[in-house]
């Protein structure tokens, strides 16, 4: 099978390979693995005060194609909010890869590693907002 030109580059020169540290605030991370396969993507977002990512890293094991599909999305997420980089859908990265149907599964470990870095990201957030309400409330 033959990968197509932006996978091969994006597999050469993946985008935004690394990791935040977790505990950080503002990190979410997403660890997903595909069933399928056996492959494994982390997906880091780094969201600022208001609300919009600012950078994005990830490690993936795993095939070239979720490889591609980890390094294109941590590209598009940067400078968006968090509801527009839930709005990514497996289907945008499948098409801008022009991944065949059996590589599609790649580009749905992608797009549920961001909906898993925003879950982390929310859950830390809620208790950061509760705190914040007391104070608050306190004062
Ligand atoms: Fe499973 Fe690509 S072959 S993620």
């Amino acid at each position: 099978m033959a990968y197509s030109d932006k996978v091969i580059d994006h597999y050469e020169n993946p985008r935004n390979v690394g990791s935040f540290d977790k505990d950080e605030d503002g990190v979410g991370t997403g660890v997903v693995g595909a069933p399928a396969c056996g492959d494994v993507m982390k997906l880091q977002i780094k969201i600022n005060d208001e609300g919009v990512i600012e950078d994005a890293k990830f490690k993936t094991y795993g095939c070239g194609s979720a490889i591609a599909s980890s390094s294109l999305v941590t590209e598009w997420v940067k400078g968006k909010t968090v509801d527009e980089a839930l709005a990514i859908k497996n289907s945008d990265i499948a098409e801008a890869l022009a991944l065949p149907p059996v590589k599609i599964h790649c580009s749905v470990l992608a797009e549920d590693a961001i909906k898993a870095a925003v879950s982390d990201y929310k859950a830390k957030m809620g208790v950061a907002d509760e705190g914040y309400e007391v104070c608050k409330s306190a004062a």
